[in-house]
């Protein structure tokens, strides 16, 4: 038996498998099929560590092999091949499970990159296994607090692609803890000890933003005295966090889809390629969907980036959130500024809950912060807080979707038996006034059962 990965071509152009037969012989051991039927034949007697198929078959399609190939263990790595106009099927693919797709004609050297890219990380599977039985799917995922309906799908979605390579675009308004999620993802990847590298787009100009990201030679432009290595290169190994990606222009979106594809690049007034192995991540607070709407954003771009998409809510539309997020934002923040305040009182909570926080957490952790260190009492009361939260609560503020009541109902189920159906203490222990919680057992149809 040879030493070398096994590859099976999966195509029903006799042509095409041929063709990449040919060229992937002298690195690897090959196997063709014709379609989809046909290749999970000869895995019932074979194991591929690659499986390469075109989308379109007659028979078996690609899309219908990969889910047969997704039950099957070990899994092996599914790479498509697309012709023009697939590519969202191809996208759809990826986030089943696909590694990734190549169109048509296939670039060797591409093809030949990606194999060697997908075959050094599966050996890493087993790790990947091991990261993810160590995370606490409770009310905390790597620093990011959430017991909500929408966050704790944020956290699965975290947790099923962190250890991919795929790229993942963050959406969500300021301060939702955008750059958080960058960062979960980067500690539950393999490439955890590889570097975390964060670039704010916004923050520069075209010209500085090139160069910051790919770097320059020596004498390149005015300014350029050294040689200088670019946030691609320093992230190596690692992942790449392009913030704010929704402001960069054009002739820039070029380059970095050309990177994304090719894996490889010039500095600026260079002539080397270096290729880099970099996992990116990126994240916006517009719609970008919109963006390429206007034509303000390339759509290839997009699709790239688009293949994993994490969209955080707002924090007004997570009120439980809100509670669990001010009891950490105290602890942490009294002892930090050596406070001994041990709570909140349920009329300040209630204010608190009540405000619509367009600053999102971010905002929030401010608040309670100017609350602790300004506060002389032994709990936070609703006369330290700031005047904009002090005023009548918002009335008819819409509140978000079934979800979200569905989480902040199964938290007052959970709380009241854990009190044995004591609501004064249930709602201290929510941190809620007595009266919203008889409010809410109301508002949920709660009121019957449980009995106090
Ligand atoms: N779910 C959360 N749990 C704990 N802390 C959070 C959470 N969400 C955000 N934060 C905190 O709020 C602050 C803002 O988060 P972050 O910088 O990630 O937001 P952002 O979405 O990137 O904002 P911007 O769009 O303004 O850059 C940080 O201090 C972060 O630690
Ligand atoms: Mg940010």
């Amino acid at each position: 038996m040879s030493q070398r990965p096994t590859i099976l071509i999966v195509d029903d152009e006799k042509n095409t498998r041929d063709g990449l037969a040919r060229a992937l012989r002298k690195d690897y051991h090959i196997a063709e099929a014709e379609n989809g039927l046909r290749a999970l034949e000869w895995l019932e007697t074979h194991s591929a560590d690659v499986v390469l198929s075109d989308l379109r078959m007659p028979g078996m399609d690609g899309m219908a092999l990969l889910s047969r190939l997704l039950a099957r263990e070990p899994r092996p790595v599914l790479i498509l091949l697309t012709a023009y106009g697939d590519i969202e099927t191809a996208v759809e693919a990826m986030k089943r499970g696909a590694y990734d797709f190549l169109a048509k004609p296939v670039n060797l050297d591409r093809l030949e990159l990606l194999l060697k890219r997908a075959l050094a990380e599966r050996q890493l599977g087993a790790e990947n296994k091991r990261l993810k039985a160590q995370i606490d799917a409770k009310y905390g995922f790597e620093n990011i607090i959430g017991a909500s309906a929408p966050m704790q799908e944020v956290f699965d979605v975290i947790r099923q692609v962190a250890p991919t390579r795929a790229t993942v675009l963050i959406q969500g308004e300021s301060g939702t803890g955008k750059e958080l999620v960058a960062r979960a993802l980067h500690q539950c990847s393999p490439r955890v000890h590889g570097p975390f590298v964060p670039v704010h787009c916004a923050a520069l100009a075209p010209t500085l933003l090139e160069s910051e990201l790919f770097g320059h030679e020596k004498g390149a432009f005015t300014g350029a005295t050294e040689r200088r290595r670019g946030r691609f290169e320093l992230a190596d190994g690692g992942t790449l966090f392009l913030d704010e990606i929704g402001e960069i222009d054009p002739a820039l979106q070029v380059k970095i889809l050309r990177v994304l594809e090719e894996r490889r690049f010039e500095r600026v007034g260079g002539t080397e390629t270096i290729e880099v192995d970099v996992r990116l991540v990126t994240a916006t607070n517009r719609d970008l969907r919109q963006q390429v709407a206007e034509g303000k954003f390339r759509e290839d771009l997009f699709y790239r980036l688009f293949v994993v998409n994490v969209t955080l809510p707002p924090l007004r539309e997570r009120e439980g959130d809100i509670v669990l997020l001010a009891r950490h934002y105290l602890q942490e923040l009294a002892a930090e500024n050596g406070k001994t305040i041990t709570g909140i009182t349920p009329e300040a909570m209630d204010a608190l809950t009540a405000y619509s926080w367009p600053g999102n957490v971010r905002e929030l952790r401010n608040v309670i912060e100017r609350m602790v260190v300004l506060s002389n009492g032994e709990k936070l009361t609703v006369r330290d807080l700031p005047a904009a939260l002090r005023g009548p609560a918002r009335a008819a503020t819409p509140r978000s979707g079934s979800a979200l009541r569905d989480a902040e109902r199964q938290m007052i189920i959970d709380a009241l038996r854990r009190h044995k159906n004591n609501r004064t203490r249930a709602a201290q222990e929510l941190g809620i006034h007595r009266r919203t919680l008889h409010r809410k057992l109301n508002e949920y149809g709660l009121r019957e059962s449980p009995k106090e």
